[in-house]
C-alpha cells in the first residue's frame, strides 16, 4: 500500500520573475489552505509585488493583477527573507534564473547554473524537518544530481536541533508562455512531474490536482522531465525557424508565407499553431535553451545531433539581420541620418519583457547604419531600452529642421515616443516588430500624410492590412510576401 501523500501547507518559491511570481500566486489563488512565500534577493522586485497599485506589479501579465489582487495578503506574501521561508517549508520551489553562460567552460552554450547552486546550498543551509525540493527553473539534464548531492550532504540535524532533515528532488517545468501565462496555469495543456519518491511525487500532484484535470498530470523519471522540457523548447523554436526559412523563399517566388502555413497547417500530422513567420524568436529561453541542448549533445559526444539544434538557431540570428539589410536596402542603400519609427520592442505581444527581443538586433544593426530611431512601445520603457541598445536616449530631432549635426556624422540614435502617431512623424519608414494588437488597427490614411515621401512599411508580423497601407502611396514589405 502507498503512504497517503505529503500534506503540504507552506511553500517556498525561490525566485520572485516572471515564472515564479505568476506560478506561485496561481497556486496560492487555487489552494487557499496553503501559505505561500515567494522570496527573492532583489528587493526593488519584491517592493514591486507588493505595491498596493496592481498595475506596478513588476510582471506584466493579463489577469495577473486580479490573481494577485485576490491571494496577496491572505495565502501569498512576497518578501526578500530568504532563510526564513525556506526553514517554514515543506516544499520548496527554485525558480531562478538560468542563462548561458557568459564566460569560463561552456560560455555561449551552457546554461550557467550559479544561482541554482546558490538556492540549493541556502535549503541545505535552512530547512527544517523533511523538504521536497521541487526544480522550477529549465535545467541541463541530470542538474538534479548535483541539487540532490549538496541536500544530502546537509542530512543532518542542525546544531539546535535534534530531528534528522531529510529532502527530496523533483522536477517541474514550467511551459507558461510570457502574455498568456495566467491562461496557461490556469489551464495548462499538461503538468510534468519527474521524481523518484512516490510520496513526494503525490504530494506535488495533489496541489495541481486542486484545478487541473488529473489526466494532465504526467510522471515520468527524473531525467525524462529535465529533458522534455528542454526538446518542448527546442521543438517550437525548431517550427519558427522552418516557417521563417520558408519566408524568404516565398518572397522570391512569389509565394505568400501565411497561404502555405495556412496549407501546412491543415495537416492534423502538422497542425496550425507556431506557423507565424515574423522577426525570428525572442524570449529569454528558447535562444539558451536550445544552445544549452547543443552544448549537452556535445558533451556527450553527439556533434551531429548538437549541429542539427545549432542550425535552429543560427537561422533565427540569420533572419533578424536579413530584416534590417532589406530596409537599408529598400530605403536607397543609406539610412544615414534618417528617422525610421519602430513599433514594438517587447519580444511577443501582451508582455514588457525584451530578453532576446527581435527588436534589439535589428536596431542594433540599424543604429550601426547610422539612423535615427523613434521607438514606441506600449509596455515597454525607455530604461529597458537603452539598456537593451547599450546607448542612453538622445531627446527627439525636430522633424522640421533637417539633419543634426550627430545624424550628419552618421551616429545613430534613438529616443522613445509615447504613441504611433509621434514616432511617425518625419519617418522615411515604418518597422512593425512587435504584434502589439493596437498596430493591426492603425489609421494608414492619418500616418502616411505625416511621413517623408517616398516612405515605407516593412511589417515584420504581418500585421497590417496590405490593401490600406498601399491605397495611401506607402510602400509596403510584409515578412514572406512574394507580392511585397
Ligand atoms: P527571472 O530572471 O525573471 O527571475 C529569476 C529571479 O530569481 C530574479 O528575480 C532573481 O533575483 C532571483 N534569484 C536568483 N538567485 C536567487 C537566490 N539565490 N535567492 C533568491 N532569489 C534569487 O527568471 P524567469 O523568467 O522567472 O525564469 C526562471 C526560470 O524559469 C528559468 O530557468 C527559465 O528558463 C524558466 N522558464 C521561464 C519562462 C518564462 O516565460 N520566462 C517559462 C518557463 C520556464
Ligand atoms: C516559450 C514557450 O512557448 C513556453 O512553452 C515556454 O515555457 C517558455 O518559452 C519558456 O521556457 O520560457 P515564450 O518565449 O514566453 O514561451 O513565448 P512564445 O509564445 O513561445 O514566443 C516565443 C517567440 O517566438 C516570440 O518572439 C514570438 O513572437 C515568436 N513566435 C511564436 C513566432 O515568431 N511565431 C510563432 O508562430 C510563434
Amino acid at each position: 500500500m502507498t503512504k497517503p501523500p505529503k500534506e503540504i501547507r507552506n511553500i517556498c518559491c525561490i525566485g520572485a520573475g516572471y515564472v515564479g511570481g505568476p506560478t506561485m500566486a496561481v497556486i496560492a489563488d487555487r489552494c487557499p489552505n496553503i501559505q505561500v512565500n515567494v522570496v527573492d534577493l532583489d528587493a526593488a522586485r519584491i517592493a514591486a509585488w507588493n505595491d498596493s497599485d496592481l498595475s506596478k506589479l513588476p510582471v506584466y501579465e493579463p489577469g495577473l493583477d486580479a490573481v494577485v489582487g485576490r491571494a496577496r495578503g491572505q495565502n501569498l506574501h512576497f518578501s526578500t527573507e530568504v532563510d526564513i521561508a525556506i526553514s517554514k517549508a515543506d516544499m520548496v520551489f527554485i525558480s531562478v534564473n538560468t542563462p548561458t553562460k557568459a564566460k569560463g567552460l561552456g560560455s555561449g552554450q551552457a546554461s550557467d547554473l550559479r544561482w541554482v547552486e546558490a538556492c540549493a546550498r541556502q535549503v541545505a543551509k535552512c530547512a527544517k524537518g523533511h523538504t521536497i525540493v521541487v526544480e522550477k527553473s529549465t535545467l541541463p539534464v541530470r542538474t538534479a544530481e548535483t541539487i540532490q548531492a549538496i541536500l544530502h550532504a546537509a542530512q543532518k540535524p542542525l546544531v539546535d536541533e535534534s530531528s534528522p532533515r531529510s529532502f527530496v528532488v523533483l522536477s517541474n517545468p514550467e511551459f507558461l508562455a510570457e502574455g498568456t501565462a495566467i491562461q496557461d496555469l490556469e489551464s495548462p495543456d499538461r503538468v510534468l512531474i519527474g521524481g523518484e519518491d512516490n510520496d513526494a511525487i503525490e504530494a506535488l500532484a495533489k496541489i495541481y490536482s486542486q484545478w487541473v484535470p488529473s489526466e494532465k498530470i504526467l510522471r515520468t523519471n527524473l531525467w525524462s522531465s529535465e529533458l522534455s522540457k528542454l526538446t518542448a523548447n527546442a521543438f517550437l523554436a525548431q517550427r519558427i525557424s522552418s516557417i521563417n526559412s520558408v519566408a524568404a523563399l516565398c518572397e522570391v517566388t512569389g509565394a505568400d508565407v501565411r497561404e502555405v502555413s495556412m496549407a501546412i497547417g491543415a495537416d492534423s500530422r502538422i497542425g496550425e499553431r507556431f506557423l507565424n513567420s515574423g522577426p525570428g524568436f525572442g524570449g529569454s529561453c528558447f535562444k539558451k535553451d536550445i544552445l544549452n541542448l547543443v552544448y549537452l549533445c556535445r558533451y556527450f559526444s553527439l556533434p551531429e545531433v548538437a549541429d542539427y539544434w545549432q542550425n535552429v538557431v543560427t537561422l533565427n540570428t540569420w533572419q533578424q539581420h536579413r530584416i534590417a539589410r532589406l530596409v537599408v536596402k529598400q530605403l536607397f542603400g543609406t539610412v544615414t541620418g534618417k528617422r525610421l519609427a519602430l513599433l514594438g520592442f517587447a519580444f511577443k505581444a501582451n508582455t514588457n519583457d525584451t530578453r532576446e527581443a527581435p527588436a534589439i538586433n535589428i536596431a542594433k544593426d540599424l543604429l550601426e547604419e547610422g539612423a535615427q530611431l523613434a521607438i514606441y512601445d506600449p509596455k515597454v520603457n525607455a530604461k529597458q531600452i537603452s539598456m537593451d541598445l547599450q546607448l542612453h536616449e538622445s531627446s527627439p530631432p525636430d522633424s522640421e529642421a533637417g539633419p543634426t549635426r550627430a545624424a550628419l556624422n552618421g551616429e545613430g540614435t534613438w529616443w522613445p515616443e509615447s504613441s504611433v502617431i509621434e514616432a511617425v512623424n518625419g519617418a522615411d519608414a515604418v518597422l512593425i516588430l512587435t504584434e502589439w494588437e493596437e498596430f493591426r488597427h492603425l489609421n494608414w490614411a492619418m500616418i502616411a500624410p505625416k511621413m517623408r515621401q517616398p516612405a515605407w512599411v516593412f511589417d515584420a508580423r504581418a500585421v497590417v492590412d496590405p490593401i490600406a497601407v498601399r491605397s495611401t502611396g506607402l510602400k509596403l514589405w510584409r515578412v514572406g510576401d512574394g507580392d511585397s
